[in-house]
């Protein structure tokens, strides 16, 4: 029997997780911890409601005591760690809950999985903390950490502290690196499902600077095989990348999404950059597939209309979403309120 602690289930790559490790792993139970912040959904799990094998606990995992206490309430084998501010334009807007859970809280969780003797941890981080690339050239695992945005750099922070747990306890910790994540259950702040759910509404797609940023697109399942494959085969203090070797200039990827849509171009905006914009991200993915057995396996049009048709069928869930905290939010970043274009 493998027990598995998951932090930030309720968002969306942890709770892809969640449903990809019940239904592929015998005899695994998970234990979700999440502080169910704007980002956090319980019903982004609610077809596994009633499941015996997944258990919930709200909280911070800033909170010691707490943390503390769930692990002498139920001993794990692993602790995953997905809990955190992922939105770097929010980032920008206010850095400080990215510092207290990003950093403070791993320093926390860390300390608590060492106490408690965990056997395996996995740091879920990104290749935003390689900073930005020109042109050419790819981020290996030996690309220094040159991290951009207060995300980044919050997500970099606590790399460095799980290195530094290796090296000085043998914790026995691996930190993995993603590209950007598409699919089901993404908050609609994120582009991808930003801009479905304004085109589906007619709702113009405010597109950064001229759309010329590049990002290298995966899809979430592809990124949960991954981590997976880290638990159980990673080695203590590796990293391992992971990309979906499909980069995409973001106005490229703009008109694909309208094309999909069949909504005209007419809906594309260009808008104000954001500030310290990376120019391009690219992830050399050979150490994951080598020595993982990993690879990358959703093509991405067949991934993006699954997408399209997820978001289409899941209307109720998006307009939920956009009646709450979102509306102050979108107001704040592009500068109208939501619907008024
Ligand atoms: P998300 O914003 O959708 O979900 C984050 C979850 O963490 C939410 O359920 C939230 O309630 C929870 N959470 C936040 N603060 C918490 C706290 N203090 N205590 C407990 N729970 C808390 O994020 P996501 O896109 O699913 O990203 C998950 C992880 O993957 C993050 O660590 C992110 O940095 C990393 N990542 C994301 C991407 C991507 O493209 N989205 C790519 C690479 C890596
Ligand atoms: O690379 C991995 C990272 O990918 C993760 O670590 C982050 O958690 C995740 O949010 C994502 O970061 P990005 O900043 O790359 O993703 P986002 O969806 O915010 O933006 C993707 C690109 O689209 C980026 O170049 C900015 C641009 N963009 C974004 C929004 C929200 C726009 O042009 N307009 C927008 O409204």
């Amino acid at each position: 029997m493998q027990r598995l602690l998951v932090t930030g289930g309720c968002g969306f790559i942890g709770s892809n997780f969640i449903r990809h490790c019940l239904s592929t792993r015998d005899n695994v139970t998970i234990i979700n911890v999440d502080k169910l912040t704007y980002a956090g959904n319980l019903e982004n799990l609610a077809d596994l409601e009633g499941d015996a094998r997944l258990l919930f606990r709200r909280g911070d995992i800033c909170d010691r005591a707490f943390v503390q206490q769930v692990l002498a309430d139920q001993p794990v084998d692993a602790v995953l760690n997905f809990a955190a501010e992922s939105h770097v334009d929010r980032s920008i807007l206010d850095s400080g809950p990215f510092v207290q859970t990003n950093i403070v809280g791993t320093q926390v969780l860390l300390d608590a999985c060492r106490e408690a003797g965990i056997g395996r941890y996995v740091q879920v981080s990104t290749d935003e903390v390689y900073g930005s690339l020109g042109a050419d050239g790819l981020f290996t695992e030996q690309t220094p950490l040159a991290p951009n945005s207060p995300y980044s750099a919050s997500k970099a922070s606590a790399d460095l502290l799980v290195r530094s747990y290796v090296h000085t306890f043998g914790f026995p910790a691996v930190i993995t690196r993603c590209s950007n994540n598409y699919g089901p259950y993404q908050f609609p702040e994120k582009l991808i499902p930003l801009f479905i759910s304004n085109a589906l509404n007619d709702r113009p797609l405010p597109v950064y600077g001229k759309g010329e940023n590049v990002r290298d697109w995966i899809h979430v399942l592809d990124h949960c095989r991954g981590i997976l494959a880290a638990v159980e085969h990673g080695q203590t203090g590796e990293v391992y990348n992971f990309g979906g070797k499909c980069e995409l200039k973001n106005i490229d990827l703009t008109r694909t999404l309208l094309r999909l849509l069949g909504k005209p171009e007419s809906l594309i905006r260009y808008v104000t950059d954001r500030p310290g914009h990376d120019l391009r991200y690219a992830i050399d993915c050979s150490k994951a597939e080598r020595e993982l057995g990993w690879s990358p396996q959703v093509d991405f049009e067949t991934g993006l209309r699954e997408t399209i048709d997820w978001y289409r069928a899941n209307s109720e869930w998006v307009e939920r979403i956009q009646s709450g905290e979102y509306t102050s939010y979108y107001e704040r970043q592009y500068g109208e309120r939501l619907g008024d274009s």
